[in-house]
């Protein structure tokens, strides 16, 4: 009996060592792999690698990198450009899709212009497993590039950086016909005068984020005064 009780605790003993050591094996490639991403210079690799994998497939001038619009403030927008069934909408750099199947669902003819392939195939499930793909058309194209399927658009939505925006507001004030309305979230359209601003309260973390719109041509008119 003293003999079995004996083996048992050795055999318990050994595998509390072999987990431990386990443990200690992840801590230290965790460790490592932290300390890699890192290099002597400061920047990040892991950055490096993500900025990489996401310009995979992608087309023309980066606008900005992808980030979604939380979708209270994606709905949001909607609701400030007033977008009903018989307007044509546009999101200039549609991300997953999530404005242009929104807009779809409000009953527009919806389309999303992407630059980065990966996106634009995501959206199109998107919009097709929220049934609307027959109201939701994606296109991979850099959006400076295709004049002729932004000139079409009643509402044009954008979530781009600041400098993105300062390329693609004056590509806009050519392109677009009187009367479209134009939402941006977060940032201004550098030099335009917006007809509203309208604080969406998203969370504690993301606080309150302004979607500005604008009107053409009234948006370009005078002083801008941002
Ligand atoms: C901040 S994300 C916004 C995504 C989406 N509009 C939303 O609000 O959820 C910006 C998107 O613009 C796209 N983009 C950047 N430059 C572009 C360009 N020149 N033409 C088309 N899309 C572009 C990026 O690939 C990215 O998906």
């Amino acid at each position: 009996m003293t003999r079995i009780r004996a083996a048992l605790k050795g055999s318990i003993d050994r595998r509390t060592r072999i987990d431990t050591a386990f443990w200690l094996l992840g801590l230290v490639v965790v460790i490592v792999f932290l300390r890699w991403t890192v290099t002597p210079g400061g920047s990040s690799r892991l950055a490096d690698f993500l900025a990489w994998v996401q310009g995979q497939g992608a087309v023309g001038e980066n606008l900005s990198d992808y980030m979604p619009s939380r979708i209270e403030t994606a709905e949001r927008m909607l609701e400030v450009a007033g977008v009903g069934p018989d307007d044509v909408f546009l999101d200039i750099g549609s991300g997953d899709g999530r404005l242009v199947v929104l807009a779809a669902r409000a009953g527009a003819e919806a389309i999303g212009i992407d630059r980065q392939e990966l996106l634009v195939e995501r959206a199109r499930d998107n919009a097709a497993m929220a049934g609307v793909a027959d109201r939701a058309r994606f296109v991979h194209a850099d959006a400076l590039d295709v004049p002729s399927i932004v000139e079409r658009a009643d509402v044009v939505a954008v979530f781009l950086t600041i400098a993105g925006l300062s390329v693609v507001g004056p590509y806009l004030a050519e392109v677009l016909h009187p009367g479209t309305i134009v939402v941006s979230n977060t940032f201004a359209v550098p030099g335009w005068r917006p007809e509203s601003v309208t604080m969406v309260e998203v969370d504690r973390r993301w606080g309150r984020t302004p979607v500005y719109r604008y009107r053409v041509p009234e948006a370009f008119a005078g002083d801008a005064g941002d």
